[in-house]
């Protein structure tokens, strides 16, 4: 090859963990040596029983032992982990350091408003999840029935989940930013039993009416008995239905003690977390409990070099991947304290996370790059006005970092002294992917690095679906083999989760991601190849938004893309043909359009620019070429390619110019 594909890597220096890392160690880190972890990582694949089983026997309480530690591949789909082996999720959180540790920080609350912030132990983290189990159990929920969860980021959430799991049922948080339909749609295609939510919720000073959105879903949700309503805010004019509703505070009086925790197989299911992929409908994604729980305690611990006096700190929601794993199962699994916060980093000002980690001395912190483009934006004044030194380990997730970004955060806020751990995964793989160890694997900005023990990365070349080896070279990202925390089906769908990971590249795992690597081997994640976004760190499908606008009875026709945006990450942008134009307003139609998407999925997947064509482009198939809409909104309508194959290629040109008259005007 004569020119290198990986431009990034021809000017870029590896740069190792800085020195002061180190002497902010309490203890010398797990891994010593880059050596050490490539040995480690070797075997993790060649010897998976051998690599795994001595580790889940450290990190894991188990009831009963397990007998087999790996089964199935990726060809037949059922794949399983720690066979015959029972535990609980719970116990391993809670119970083993209520025991040993029993005064510790399990969480800190920050509470959207400071003064209500508070903390609980491991020994009250076990009270009050026992309370819930109970309330739980006395409903009748058992092991394996299904129960939503619609919290905001707070020690209630946290409380709910556990207590799920303590049951052996399994618990599916939704996203409190979802919308009353998504809500519907998300319970009943769970056929959750029992719904726990609160009141109210306050996010930046606002409050938000949680419990009247439940109720608006739950209207349409025919397997929900009973919904146990926690007091966040204490309104006293929230809708109670009698029979089904009943406040948290009030149901726990019955209870106090102690209640058993219900041992479970390894490979009964933990949780479901609805994601969006290709389709319009979003996929109940399945995570088992002991695979999961040894992925989240495995990565916590070497990746961000967790040790038992450690402050996690992971500004992500609990409704999102990223909190289950890294706000309640990494920690909480390891006995360490995390830090759970439930308003925004703009509120009361751009310095509510520095006084956040300055107050708890917070040694580990992990947000996503949006958040960071926005305080680098609003808050730089903000920064100097903390303590920053109690930090050792930086994370980003849920996008790529870019070089810019990392630099940033890392001089202004890890002040040139602590590691940058980009972390490459997905909901799907429940645990990090692809990151630099900290301490161990040097940085490249802008790369996730290389992969963690026992996920055999490679590339694959889409056109022919080979892999591609070597280095210095470009493809679709994909996984050779399983490992422990990965999904195991979607809910109720195994043949979409065949069809979505397994079986487009047949023997592998398709992440949806491009990749690139370098010659030293490092990853860099060029982003989604099917037809989702991401905003913000919130993964949206474009089927979902255009399933929205084209109900709305006057929309004939809508495609939806991705540009890239220097706030958000990507944005969306919808076109849209009309059936009738004759007396349009075209800017309340915007406005109606975008309410209904805001009202239908939620006020993040809102589009930033809806663009009225008179036609979209297609093939002669009827297919809407996305790829063409997307160069348009980039700026780039001089590189289209051949047009010509189009059934309409005539289209093009008008499209261009609604683009230009419609979006510029927006700006
Ligand atoms: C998609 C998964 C990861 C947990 C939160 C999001 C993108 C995630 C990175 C990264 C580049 C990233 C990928 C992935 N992504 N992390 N460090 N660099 N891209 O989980 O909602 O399931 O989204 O987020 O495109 O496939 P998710």
């Amino acid at each position: 090859m004569s020119h290198s594909v990986v431009h990034e890597a021809n000017n870029c220096e590896k740069r190792p963990t800085p020195e002061e890392f180190f002497k902010r160690q309490p203890e010398p880190g797990f891994i010593k040596s880059i050596d050490e972890y490539h040995e480690m990582y070797k075997k993790s694949i060649e010897d998976p029983e051998e690599f795994w089983a001595p580790l889940a026997k450290d990190l894991i309480s188990w009831d009963k032992p397990f007998e087999q530690v790996t089964s199935g591949d990726l060809k037949t789909g059922n794949v399983g982990w720690f066979l015959n082996g029972e535990l609980n999720a719970c116990y391993n959180c809670v119970d083993r350091w209520a025991f040993s540790t029993p005064d510790k920080p399990a969480i800190i609350c920050e509470n959207d408003d400071e003064a209500q912030s508070h903390v609980l132990t491991y020994k009250e983290l076990l009270y009050e999840v026992c309370k819930v189990s109970q309330i739980l159990d006395d409903w009748g929920v058992k092991k394996g029935d299904t129960v939503a969860i619609y919290m905001p980021m707070n020690s209630q959430a946290i409380i709910a989940m556990l207590a799920v799991a303590r049951i052996g049922a399994i618990h599916s948080v939704i996203f409190a930013g979802f919308s009353s339909g998504s809500i519907k749609d998300r319970v009943n295609n769970a056929s959750c039993k029992a719904l726990i939510t609160c009141d109210e919720g306050k996010r930046g000073g606002k409050t938000i009416n949680i419990k009247k959105l439940c109720d608006d879903a739950l209207d349409n949700c025919p397997t929900v008995e009973k919904v146990l309503v926690y007091k966040r805010t204490g309104n006293p004019e929230i809708f109670m239905k009698e029979g089904r509703d009943y406040f948290w505070d009030e149901e726990a009086k019955n209870f106090s003690g102690y209640i058993p925790p219900v041992s479970v197989n390894s490979e009964d299911p933990l949780f479901l977390l609805y994601t969006s992929g290709s389709t319009g409908t979003p996929k109940g994604v399945v995570h088992t409990t002991a695979g999961y729980l040894l992925g989240a305690a495995m990565t916590t611990k070497y990746i961000f070099d967790i040790h038992a006096q450690d402050i996690l700190f992971t500004a992500g929601d609990v409704g999102w991947i990223t909190g289950h794993t890294y706000a309640l199962y990494g920690p909480l699994s390891l006995g360490v304290t995390s830090v759970v916060f439930e308003g925004t980093p703009a509120y009361p000002d751009y310095g509510r996370l520095w006084a956040i980690v300055e107050k708890h001395a917070v040694t580990h912190f992990y947000i996503a790059p949006t958040a960071l483009r926005l305080l680098r934006k609003a808050g730089e004044d903000q920064i100097d006005k903390y303590n920053l030194s109690s930090l050792r380990t930086l994370g980003s997730v849920g996008e790529p970092i870019s070089p810019d970004i990392w630099e940033w955060f890392n001089e202004r806020i890890g002040k040139d002294q602590c590691h940058i751990a980009d972390t490459y995964w997905q909901t799907e793989s429940g645990s990090h992917f692809i990151a630099p160890i900290a301490g161990v694997i040097p940085n490249k900005p802008g790369s996730a690095s290389l992969p963690f023990f026992g996920i055999d990365t490679c590339l694959i070349d889409p056109v022919s679906g080979k892999e591609i080896e070597g280095n210095d070279v470009e493809g679709v990202l994909a996984i050779k083999s399983t490992w422990p925390s990965m999904a195991r089906s979607v809910w109720k769908n195994h043949t979409k989760y065949m069809d979505t990971y397994l079986n487009p590249y047949p023997g592998y795992y398709f992440t949806g991601d491009g990749a690139a690597r370098d010659n030293d081997g490092y990853y860099w994640i060029r982003g989604r190849v099917d037809d989702v976004v991401n905003v913000s760190g919130h993964r949206l499908s474009t089927a979902e938004i255009e399933a929205v606008l084209i109900e709305f009875h006057n929309v004939s026709e809508s495609a939806v893309v991705g540009i890239s945006d220097d706030l958000t990450g990507q944005a969306i942008v919808a076109y849209v043909a009309l059936k009738e134009t004759e007396g349009v307003n075209i800017e309340d139609l915007r406005k109606t359009l975008i309410l209904q998407v805001r009202k239908e999925i939620g006020p993040f997947a809102a589009p930033k620019s809806i663009i009225i064509v008179p036609d979209l482009p297609k093939t002669r198939s009827g297919k809407i070429m996305r790829r063409i809409l997307r160069k348009i909104s980039s700026y780039e309508a001089d590189q289209l390619g051949d047009i010509t194959t189009l059934a309409n290629p005539q289209s093009v040109e008008g499209i261009i110019e609604c683009f230009s008259q419609q979006f510029v005007a927006k700006k």
